[in-house]
């Protein structure tokens, strides 16, 4: 029965397809009274209403629809349709009436014809995004926001927008989003007001020793082969080349090594003596509150490129009172490629004398300079590093310390 009923449906379809195919203008059939004959005439077209059947000699005859009235098919009536005169509440007109067609109505923006009326496209709450738009013709669909998406508003347009990808903006990944929430990254704005000194005067006397007097192209490459532990990738090196001058390359390297380290006994060691040395430092220059001008003076008796005084007036508003200077001396180190703090202060103690300068903050700076230069395990630590290194370079396989 089924087979039977779908065999014949096909035959209609097959049939309606090869009959529509066949004849262009449609054509219908019409008993001529005259010829008492079946006619085949020709139907009209849209636009048009049938003024007179065809007969054997003449053709049929179409007129064109009287205003405001329309066809929309090739058809047989003798009469054209009348068009609607005003579209519905919320809607409008989308095309006006001609012979063609009638008036064309749609729902106002924002709003979907349900069987009579316009509604309102839905919103999707938060946690949910639009995944397609409504139309005039179609309510919004909304979709639960998938893992690493997330949507904060209630709106019909919104799509669920990607969590922020704190560490491609270089920034701390502070508080992890969800479907309703982004990711809240930490650093932007507030770093760029926080001091942030990068190699601390203690990291620097503490590597200084790793520097080279002369540098050859691979020099970092070969640090990074023959420092024990946890090796520093490629991509890295290369961030560190691009954003820094050679001197600058050896603290960064070692810096970051020692942080991929920091739960080696080593390493844990040398980061105590760090420590140490930051909290000593801090004990003797930490508390010379120095004024702007004074700062204007120190930087200025230092050798080389000045430090500039828009930046001690940026630092000023960026760093602690006992954090100025240790800015501003590191912000003088990276503008001189390879010159030493240390031996710039000493340079600058001995012209500080013209400027006036409180006693007791020249007396400080002494007292910093002797504790760095005598910095208890340094020399110690300079002389294993550079054996290790020494041994790496003529391939003596030397484990860990
Ligand atoms: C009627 O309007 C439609 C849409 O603008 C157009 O495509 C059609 O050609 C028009 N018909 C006539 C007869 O002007
Ligand atoms: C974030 O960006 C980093 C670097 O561009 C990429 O490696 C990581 O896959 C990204 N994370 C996500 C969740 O897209
Ligand atoms: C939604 O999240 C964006 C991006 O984090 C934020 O800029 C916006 O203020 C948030 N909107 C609301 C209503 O919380
Ligand atoms: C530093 O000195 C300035 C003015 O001389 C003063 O206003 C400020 O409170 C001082 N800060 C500290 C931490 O002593």
């Amino acid at each position: 029965m089924n087979k039977l009923l779908c065999c014949a449906l096909v035959f209609l379809d097959v049939s309606i397809k090869w009959t529509t195919q066949e004849t262009f203008p449609p054509k219908y059939l019409h008993y001529d009274p005259e010829t008492s004959r079946q006619l085949m005439c020709d139907k009209c077209p849209p636009g048009t209403y049938l003024k007179q059947h065809c007969t054997a000699r003449w053709k049929t005859v179409c007129a064109p629809c009287p205003d405001n009235y329309y066809t929309d098919t090739w058809h047989t009536s003798d009469e054209c349709l009348y068009c609607n005169s005003v579209c519905k509440e919320l809607q409008y007109v989308k095309q006006n009436c001609n012979r063609t067609q009638n008036l064309v109505c749609e729902c106002e923006e924002g709003r979907y014809l349900e069987v009579e009326f316009c509604l309102k496209h839905r919103s999707c709450p938060p946690g949910f995004g639009v995944l397609q738009a409504g139309t005039p013709e179609r309510n919004t669909v909304c979709k639960r926001c998938p893992d690493g998406f997330f949507s904060n508003e209630t709106s019909s347009k919104a799509p669920c927008r990607k969590h922020t990808n704190c560490s491609a903006l270089g920034l701390l990944l502070t508080q992890k989003g969800n479907a309703m929430h982004d990711n809240v990254c930490s650093g932007n704005s507030e770093s760029t007001h926080k001091c942030g000194i990068d190699v601390t005067l203690c990291e620097e006397a503490f590597f200084r020793f790793a520097v080279p007097t002369k540098f050859t192209p691979n020099w970092l490459s070969v640090l990074v082969d023959n420092l024990p532990g946890t090796k520093v990738n490629a991509e890295s090196l290369e961030r560190i080349k691009r954003r820094h001058n050679s001197q600058e390359q050896t603290f960064q390297l070692l810096k970051l090594w020692k942080h991929q380290n920091k739960d080696q006994d080593m390493v844990k060691k040398i980061i105590q003596d760090i420590d140490l040395c930051e909290n000593s430092v801090q004990k003797h220059i930490g508390h010379t509150n120095l004024t702007f001008e004074q700062l204007c003076s120190l930087m200025e008796s230092l050798p080389g490129k000045k430090v500039m005084t828009e930046d001690i007036e940026r630092t000023m508003k960026a760093c602690k009172s006992n954090e100025q200077l240790l800015k501003l001396l590191s912000l003088w180190r990276i503008k001189n490629g390879d010159q030493d703090t240390l031996k710039g202060l000493m340079h600058a103690l001995k012209h500080l004398k013209t400027y006036h300068f409180p006693k007791t903050v020249t007396q400080s700076l002494k007292k910093t300079i002797r504790f760095l230069h005598s910095f208890t395990m340094y020399r110690l630590y300079q002389k294993l590093f550079l054996e290790m290194i020494g041994n790496q370079v003529q391939s003596v396989k030397v484990s860990c310390l």
